[in-house]
């Protein structure tokens, strides 16, 4: 019997939504700095925890302040997910994720991801098999595969098969990322369970009051990328602050080839919306090391 995702996460939560290469410990870290209630590690392969790589091991730290902490884990075999529960890595988190929503082919196309929402059967064996852990198992769904008329009763199926939670994307996996997310059919489905449910899609500092309405709580993408003070309602750091801070987590967790291969990604992002800023981004965007990347965003407000 886990422990009820009630005491461990608050209504009202905001939390931060699983992002593959963006929502690394160093970004995490960042993020419950700012005051997100829950940040949730990138996607790890049920299939790829058997080969121990080094990689997968390093997607499964926890920062210091990641208090409860929640991995995500996507695969299609209920006991590749059983036997994840044994993996030490693993084992260290508090909460247990379910990926029921990532668009790729090549993870849709191995009846994972967002293919698991046309094969309930299988998703509820998931969360079932994960259940008999003793950690508070979460899914990750959107509202369907093409269309949306299932996607009460998949969410109703997750809270039979055992699931403390769900997040739902309020999109369809066909419309990837772009139109707007159906905030409607997301209450809808937090009505029609009676687990939390944490809405997700489009959150940002300017509707996140309004969208906490009628849900548990909001998992927050990529505005927080943009601005991960988002957390914290205010910003109190400038954006250079921000990044600095960023830098020195990145640093401390991968060493400096960080600020090269992710940092400067966040560079469009963090910058999005300062007027007459395109010739500081594409300075940045070209720099080729820290030193070089500090001078051009240096007093960036
Ligand atoms: C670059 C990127 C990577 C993502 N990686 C994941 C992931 O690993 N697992 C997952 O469940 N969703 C993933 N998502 C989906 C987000 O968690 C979220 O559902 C989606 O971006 C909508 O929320 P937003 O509008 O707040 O960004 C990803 C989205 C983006 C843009």
């Amino acid at each position: 019997m886990s422990a009820d995702i009630r005491t461990m996460l608050p209504k009202g939560a905001i939390t931060l939504a699983p992002l593959a290469g963006y929502s690394d410990i160093a970004f995490r870290r960042l993020c419950r700095d700012f005051g997100a209630d829950l940040t949730v590690t990138e996607m790890v392969s049920v299939a790829g925890l058997n080969y121990r790589s080094k990689k997968t091991n390093l997607l499964l730290r926890i920062a210091p302040n990641e208090k409860p902490s929640c991995c995500q884990l996507f695969g299609h075999d209920p006991e590749q997910f059983e036997r994840a529960l044994s993996h030490p890595e693993v084992a260290a988190f508090d909460i247990i994720d379910v990926n029921m929503g990532c668009p790729v082919r090549k993870v849709f196309g191995h009846g994972e991801g967002s293919a698991l929402m046309s094969d309930p059967d299988r998703a509820a064996r998931i969360v079932a098999a994960l259940k008999k852990g003793d950690k508070p198992v979460t899914v990750k769904m959107r509202l369907g595969v093409s269309d949306k008329s299932g996607a009460a009763d998949f969410a109703k199926a997750m809270e039979q098969a055992g699931a403390d939670m769900l997040t739902v994307h309020g999109r369809t996996r066909e419309q990837l990322y772009s139109g707007e997310a159906d905030w409607d059919e997301i209450r809808k489905i937090a009505a029609s369970v009676s687990i939390p449910v944490l809405g997700n899609g489009d959150v940002n500092a300017d509707n996140l009051k309004e969208r906490l309405d009628g849900v548990y709580g909001v998992a927050i993408g990529r505005g927080a990328v943009e601005n991960p003070q988002i957390f914290s309602g205010k910003r109190t750091l400038t954006r250079y602050e921000v990044f600095l801070r960023h830098l020195e987590y990145g640093e401390m967790y991968f060493g400096e080839r960080y600020v090269t291969t992710v940092l400067r990604g966040f560079v469009p992002f963090y910058l999005k919306g300062i007027p007459n800023i395109k010739a500081v981004r594409n300075a940045a965007m070209v720099c080729k090391d820290k030193q070089s990347l500090l001078s051009v965003l240096e007093g960036v407000e």
